[in-house]
């Protein structure tokens, strides 16, 4: 198949992964994912930029082949990570004389990931600019969005800038440019949550910057380009901003029904107060809606059955999860049930301790909730009402 061209000799060479289910082996994927590689023809010199992920680097120099590519000068390497990075070493062998350029934390990672000889590396540093005769690539450091060796290459003369992972979705197309609709936003956003959202603070230093480069593309290393970079820009800067929506999210695994019966009963009384609730099934439910919801919660209420005189180790999986990802929430309480006895809430605290969240009196019961339970989750709904109306959420 024919190259797309994004803009003036600057070409799509990478990949759909249309079977892809899961990403990291942790958050599943709705749409596949994809690959990218952009190949950019300079009147002197040819580069790629970023390569491929290793199952696919036989289709990968198959293209290439097809497409005639017949000399590449330089090698970009944005990121060491190997679905951009792994197929490097095959790009060396079929182009002898290609070079790759990187920042320095890149190369070490290259070197020791996939074995690239010091020789083939030139070490470039940040704001260097590498000429392929009518077209100049900058490189831009970017640590932290989100790896430490994160760096994005602006092409100036056409004004577009190749963001690695940075404002990606795992997402597949045809047609290499976004089609701006809810499906493609949904999948940005649980990207995102899974891969951006611990690094919030430089995602808003970046999302700014790109804004005032006032780029006229935005080429990411998964999903489509952008046209129109306004559009995933916008949503990064709410995402990524300080305030939080006016939003509880109920992540809960409950045995019998008495944990779920609490969840059930704190959801509908939020909601009669104009507090909106996303009831997550930790058993049966995406963790990638569960991600989604944490880029906008105010507050999280786990719930827990007690299993052998603990919280449930799936509860346990789903609180290291939301502590690893950073949310930006600000409250959270527990609730569950246990048989008889043990601790049922300390472990699951001490995982979330992290997030400095401001904790509401939780919650526990023995069997089912009785009517003395259900006030205490009254004045639960209450103190969280509060604390959303406290910073001007409802
Ligand atoms: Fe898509 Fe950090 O790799």
């Amino acid at each position: 198949m024919k190259f797309q061209e994004i803009k003036n000799n600057i070409f799509y060479c990478g990949l759909n992964d249309c079977d892809r289910r899961i990403f990291d082996e942790l958050i599943p994927l709705e749409h596949g994912t994809s690959y990218n590689s952009y190949l950019v023809k300079g009147s002197e010199k040819t580069a790629i930029i970023d390569t491929m992920y290793p199952p696919k680097t036989k289709e990968y120099l198959k293209r290439l082949v097809e497409n005639q590519v017949g000399k590449v000068d330089y090698i970009i390497a944005n990121h060491g990570e190997q679905d951009h990075s792994g197929s490097i070493p095959a790009l060396l062998e079929k182009y002898p004389n290609a070079i790759v350029l990187t920042n320095p934390k890149c190369a070490e990672n290259i070197k020791s990931m996939l074995h690239v000889s010091d020789e083939k590396i030139r070490v470039i540093s940040d704001g260097e600019e590498v000429s392929l005769g009518d077209k100049t690539l900058k490189f831009i450091f970017a640590p932290g969005v989100h790896w430490p060796d994160t760096m994005f290459t602006y092409i100036k003369e056409d004004n577009v800038i190749c963001t690695c992972d940075f404002l990606g979705a795992h997402y597949t197309f045809s047609d290499v440019f976004a089609v701006e609709s809810l499906e493609l936003e949904k999948s940005a956003k649980r990207y995102y949550a899974e891969i951006m959202m611990p690094f919030r603070t430089m995602c808003k230093k970046y999302t700014q910057m790109i804004k005032d480069m006032k780029v006229d593309m935005i080429l990411p290393s998964h999903g489509p380009v952008y046209k129109n970079p306004d559009f995933i820009l916008d949503l990064y800067t709410d995402w990524a901003s300080d305030t939080p929506k006016n939003l509880v999210v109920l992540p809960y695994v409950s045995m019998y029904e008495s944990t779920k019966d609490m969840i059930d009963y704190l959801s509908e009384k939020l909601e009669a107060k104009g507090v909106k609730t996303f009831k997550f099934d930790i058993v049966d439910d995406d963790l990638g809606d569960l991600a989604m919801a944490l880029v906008d919660a105010a507050t999280i209420v786990m719930g827990t059955s007690m299993v052998l005189a603990g919280p449930h180790p799936m509860a346990v999986n789903v609180a290291y999860l939301a502590a690893v990802l950073r949310p930006k929430a600000k409250f959270a309480s527990l609730v569950g049930s246990y048989g008889w006895g043990g601790k049922l809430f300390d472990l699951l605290a001490q995982i979330l301790a992290p997030l400095k969240l401001d904790i509401i009196e939780p919650v526990q019961v023995k069997g089912k909730p009785n009517a003395e339970d259900y006030e205490k989750l009254d004045a639960m709904v209450d103190a969280i009402y509060n604390k959303h109306k406290s910073i001007n959420l409802v």
